[in-house]
């Protein structure tokens, strides 16, 4: 699979990740270690050397089952994970404390380069902004934690433009982590020119817009309260029929192009930027192989201009978060 670099920064990933979240939290019941390792040994042989995790996921059983496949190829991978929580056992998603105290950074970040079993987080992103705490401190604490090489590169997830202007003057954000696909574009309006300007790559999180955009779910689709999804006003059936469309153009496009629906969601995003990467999560192997597929998918300019034109005349429905979880985005 050939390579991206995350903006200005030396980070060189695969031009498609593998989120990892939902082996172990959000989407339900966590999946089996050992079919979850031995996917992302799969995803490695397929050319995936990028893999996402938090200490939030699980809290803590994802970074473990991270470390746990990734430690013994490390040489193989690069390792991103998050802090900005004070996660609790078993702490559902959005439930969580938000801490970016320096102390608490670099704390976290000891504890998860044990879990994952490694010396140096090659990327260390704040999982979300704490308004209690000066982002340039919190860029402060990520220096230092570079300069002891416990960290390789700073990054941040879902910060508002002036936050990530303020951050990347104390030091250098490589990426931005941030939600990205064709039903959500917010990200266009600031945050991609801000983006282009300092020399920060997008690793676009949701790129399948948790699993709706790929045509696998339908109005009948019910999620157990497990599910993240079944709290999310996107995914309401009235939502979903309504957000349909964005699913018949894409499976318009794949139909054109001999791909999937799931792949032409991915081609998009990799089309808009050449550094942004998207990091598809799956617990599957015959997704994941689908998905990889995406990376050879080349839209040309009339396939944009026809998916933009498309797109265009329809509009989202549902907030993709409730109210209190939105309140902790910079958007
Ligand atoms: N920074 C943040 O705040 C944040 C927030 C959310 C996520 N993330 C990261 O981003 C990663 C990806 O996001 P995500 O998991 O929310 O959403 P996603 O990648 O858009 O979608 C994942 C969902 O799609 C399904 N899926 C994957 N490939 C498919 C295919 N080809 N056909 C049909 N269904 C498919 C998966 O189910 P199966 O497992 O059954 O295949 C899963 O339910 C996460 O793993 C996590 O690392 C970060």
């Amino acid at each position: 699979m050939q390579k991206r670099k995350l903006g200005n920064s030396d980070l060189e990933v695969s031009a498609l990740g593998l989120g990892c979240m939902g082996m172990s939290f959000s989407y339900g019941a966590p999946q089996d270690d050992n079919e979850m390792i031995a996917l992302m040994h799969k995803a490695v042989d397929l050319g995936i050397n990028f893999f996402d995790t938090a200490e939030v996921y699980g809290p803590w059983i994802n970074e473990e089952l991270v470390g746990k496949a990734l430690s013994p190829i490390r040489d193989k991978v690069v390792i991103a994970t998050k802090f900005g929580f004070n996660c609790v056992p078993n702490g559902a998603p959005g439930t969580q404390t938000l801490n970016s105290k320096p102390e608490h950074i670099k704390q976290v970040a000891e504890a998860s380069l044990k879990r994952l079993n490694i010396d140096a987080i090659d990327l260390f992103y704040q999982h979300r902004v704490d308004p209690d705490v000066p982002i340039e401190e919190v860029a402060g604490a990520v220096k230092d934690l570079i300069a002891a090489g416990k960290v390789r590169h700073f990054g941040m997830s879902e910060a508002g433009a002036q936050t990530i202007r303020r951050a990347h003057a104390v030091q250098p954000v490589a990426a931005l982590q941030s939600e990205y696909s064709l039903w959500w574009r917010k990200p266009e309006l600031e945050i991609i020119p801000l983006l282009e300007e300092l020399g920060i790559g997008l690793v676009a999180y949701s790129p399948l817009g948790k699993g709706f955009l790929t045509g696998a779910m339908s109005t009948d689709t019910t999620f157990a309260s497990t599910d993240f999804r079944s709290k999310l006003p996107r995914f309401t059936p009235e939502a979903m029929a309504a957000n349909q469309a964005f699913v018949d153009l894409l499976a318009t496009i794949a139909k054109q192009k001999n791909a999937t629906t799931a792949q032409i969601a991915l081609a998009w995003l990799l089309a808009q930027k050449p550094w942004i990467v998207p990091i598809p999560g799956t617990t599957k192997l015959h997704r994941l192989e689908e998905n990889v597929g995406a990376a050879s998918v080349d839209l040309t300019a009339d396939d944009l201009k026809q998916i933009e034109t498309a797109a265009a005349s329809i509009k989202p429905e549902g907030d993709r978060y409730p109210e209190a979880i939105e309140k902790m985005t910079g958007l």
